[in-house]
């Protein structure tokens, strides 16, 4: 279990990454913000997908729907029309069942208390402190997967020792760090540092404002300087072993990728049209017969009851 930074180690540890972010943040359109409905889109876009990616279609959406309640009111094919090219499609129907629950249950006045926001659709614990912190400026902690990766190193040590560290462990060591009064700044400079230094595939740490206090720099330099040691002594130790990496699973052909295929299909049909199951198969498969149909049915019962099309009279449309 880490022992926690003392009190000077801790404010120099606030000052470096503040200072750093101040000089090298990106200059993002939902940080100019403090709208709630404005961050849920945006941490919601974010989720599964790169910012470069995401800023076209965050500016594209709220073109489309300015307001909570524009969004609440609008037809789910629409939104689902102006998801595309995000992916996980799922994300923009729970986006706007959580507008519309703030319209219906809290007047159209969005929640501040992490708890209440955690009982909206498709709003987790990341979701949740990320609209308290960044829409309210409240001083709480997340995990999403940069700030994970940052506080497991500064605070644990590198990555194959502190990948076992459970979420719970790391939420409590996030809190302690929080600075009372700064969280805005502080989260999304956990969040930078994770994107633009501490990267999962080559951290550079000369460029990091954290180094002085992370135990995954120490503890690098340290490896590093006993193999220097080991080499002068004339030691030499055997070549690193080459961790087997996992073969990914292939995405075209997936389950994910045709759900993702089907609503494209429907996403090309004009407002209010409807494709005949058949229809949508050879649209997923040129090679579609009725041997496919079992799977076909499957995948549209799962979309239907993620409320991401309609199926009624053999037919399907988007909602
Ligand atoms: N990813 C998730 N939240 C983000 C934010 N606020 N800024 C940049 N990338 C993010």
């Amino acid at each position: 279990m880490p022992v926690p930074l003392p009190s000077e180690r801790l404010e120099a540890l606030h000052s470096a990454l503040l200072a750093w972010f101040a000089r090298y943040a990106r200059d993002l359109p939902w940080r100019r913000t403090r709208d709630p409905y404005r961050i849920l889109v945006s941490e919601i876009m974010l989720q599964q997908t790169q910012v470069e990616r995401v800023i076209p279609k965050y500016h594209a959406f709220l073109a489309a729907f300015p307001t909570l309640e524009r969004l609440a009111g609008a037809p789910t094919a629409e939104v689902i029309r102006l998801w595309a090219g995000l992916g996980y499609n799922r994300r923009a129907v729970n986006l706007q069942r959580t507008a519309r629950t703030v319209v219906e249950e809290h007047g159209g006045d969005f929640p501040r208390e992490v708890a209440t926001l955690r009982r909206l659709p498709g709003v987790g614990p990341y979701t949740a402190g990320a609209v308290a912190c960044f829409a309210f400026e409240q001083d709480v902690a997340f995990l999403d997967t940069n700030i994970r990766r940052v506080l497991r190193r500064v605070c644990i040590g590198p990555d194959d020792v502190a990948g076992a560290v459970r979420d719970r462990e790391l939420l409590a060591l996030g809190a302690a760090l929080v600075p009372p009064g700064r969280g805005w700044a502080w989260n999304q400079a956990l969040i930078e540092l994770g994107a633009l230094v501490c990267t999962a595939a080559s951290p550079a740490c000369p460029r990091c404002p954290l180094r002085p206090d992370c135990r995954a720099y120490a503890a690098r330099a340290a490896a590093d300087e006993a193999l220097v040691g080991a080499m002068a002594a004339g030691v030499h130790p055997p070549a690193a072993r080459r961790i087997a990496e996992r073969p990914s699973e292939p995405y075209a052909g997936s389950r994910r990728w045709y759900r993702g295929r089907a609503i494209d299909a429907l996403r090309a049909l004009s407002p209010g049209s409807a494709l005949l199951l058949a229809e949508l198969g050879l649209r997923l498969k040129p090679d579609y017969g009725p041997a496919d149909e079992p799977w076909l049915r499957g995948l549209v019962a799962d979309l239907d009851r993620d409320g991401l099309l309609v199926f009624e009279n053999e037919r399907v449309r988007l909602p």
